[in-house]
C-alpha cells in the first residue's frame, strides 16, 4: 500500500507589513480582502495541528496544491520556503502553485525560485514557470504537477491551462501508463465546469479534460475552492477519474467554509486493478479535535462507496452538490 497525503491552500499568515509601493499595486484589494474575511479565520495553530496529525498517519508522499501565501510578497514567499523546509524534504513533498502564489506579475517566478526543490521533476529540469508539468515517480505512483497559476487583474482569481502544458501532460501520462504507474495529476484550480465562480474559474479546462480522456489518469487533486468536493472526469477506455478538492489546511472552525482538513489516499493493486481509498481527516465542525471525517473507496467506474465512519457534517458545509465561491 502506498499512501499519499493531500494538503492545499495553506495561506500562510500572519500577513507581513506591506510597503507603500506594494500597497499601491493590485495587492491593495487582496489586503482589504484579507483584513475583512480571512485574518481571523486563518490565524492560530490550526495548520500546526493538522500537519502534526498528518505526520502521525505516515504518508509515503505529500502533495500541496497551491495558495501557500496570500499576496506573494517577498517576505511571504520566503516564509513559505521555511514552512516547506520544516514540513519535510523536497523529495517527500510535491508542490504546485496557486493564484495567490502568482498574485502580481513576477511573483510566480520568485515562488518557483524559492520553492524550486519541491516543484521540480525527477529529471531535475527547471524552466521557471515553464517547468510545468513536471513528473516524479514514487513507488507505484507517478505525480504530475501542473500549474494553473497566473497573475490576474483585481477581483479575478482565474487560472489557465493551455495547449503547451496540455501536450506535455498527455506525454507524461502516456509515459507513466507505459511504466504501469498509478497516475496522479496536481492542479490548483478545479478543472470542472461550475466548480468555482466565473471570476475564479479555470480557463482551458477543456484542454485538461481532453488530456485526461485521451491519455488517462487515475486521480486528479486540486484546491482553490476551499471545499470538500468530489467530481469525475472521463478517463481513457471508458473509465472515470476522480477529481478531489480539499478544504484549506489553515481554516479554523465555525466559518462558512469547511474547517481545516487533509486527505489521505491509500493506493493498492496494480495496472488495471488499482484500489483507491480516500480518507478525509480534519477539524471536526465544532473545532474541538482532529478526527476522521469520511472514508470511501473511489472506483474507476465512477462510484464512491463509503468504507468507514462519516462525521455528520451540517448541510451548509457539505459542498459536493452545491459548489460555492472560493
Ligand atoms: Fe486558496
Ligand atoms: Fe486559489
Amino acid at each position: 500500500m502506498f499512501r499519499i497525503a493531500h494538503l492545499s491552500d495553506i495561506h500562510l499568515g500572519p500577513l507581513p507589513e506591506l510597503s507603500y509601493r506594494e500597497l499601491a499595486s493590485k495587492r491593495i484589494t487582496g489586503y482589504i480582502n484579507w483584513q475583512r474575511n480571512r485574518k481571523r479565520a486563518m490565524f492560530g495553530d490550526t495548520l500546526l495541528q493538522l500537519v502534526a496529525d498528518m505526520r502521525q498517519n505516515r504518508p509515503d508522499h505529500v502533495t500541496v496544491t497551491g495558495d501557500l501565501v496570500n499576496l506573494a510578497t517577498k517576505t511571504e514567499v520566503d516564509g513559505a520556503r521555511l514552512w516547506l523546509q520544516d514540513l519535510g524534504k523536497p523529495d517527500w513533498i510535491s508542490v504546485v502553485p496557486g493564484n495567490h502564489d502568482a498574485y502580481v506579475p513576477g511573483a510566480l517566478n520568485r515562488a518557483c525560485r524559492e520553492w524550486n526543490p519541491y516543484m521540480v521533476g525527477d529529471e531535475g529540469l527547471e524552466f521557471d514557470d515553464r517547468r510545468f508539468p513536471y513528473m516524479r515517480v514514487r513507488g507505484p505512483v507517478a505525480i504530475i504537477g501542473t500549474s494553473s497559476a497566473e497573475a490576474t487583474v483585481p477581483f479575478f482569481a482565474t487560472g489557465s491551462f493551455k495547449r503547451r502544458q496540455a501536450l506535455r501532460t498527455a506525454q507524461l501520462l502516456r509515459q507513466a501508463h507505459g511504466l504501469g504507474l498509478f497516475r496522479i495529476v496536481l492542479i490548483h484550480h478545479p478543472p470542472i465546469s461550475g466548480a468555482a465562480a466565473w471570476s475564479k474559474r479555470l480557463v482551458g479546462k477543456q484542454f485538461f479534460s481532453r488530456v485526461i480522456s485521451d491519455a488517462g489518469a487515475e486521480l486528479v487533486l486540486h484546491g482553490h475552492t476551499h471545499l470538500d468536493t468530489l467530481y469525475w472526469l472521463n478517463g481513457h477506455g471508458g473509465t472515470r477519474v476522480p477529481v478531489c478538492g480539499v478544504p484549506s489546511a489553515s481554516q479554523s472552525a465555525g466559518h462558512e467554509k469547511p474547517a481545516a482538513r487533509y486527505n489521505l489516499f491509500d493506493i493498492d493493486g496494480g495496472p488495471g486493478e488499482w484500489s483507491l481509498v480516500q480518507r478525509e481527516r480534519g477539524l471536526t465542525p465544532d473545532g474541538s479535535r482532529i478526527d476522521w471525517i469520511r472514508e470511501r473507496k473511489l472506483l474507476a467506474n465512477g462510484t464512491a462507496v463509503a468504507t468507514g465512519p462519516t462525521v455528520d457534517l451540517p448541510p451548509a458545509r457539505r459542498s459536493e452538490d452545491r459548489p460555492q465561491e472560493p
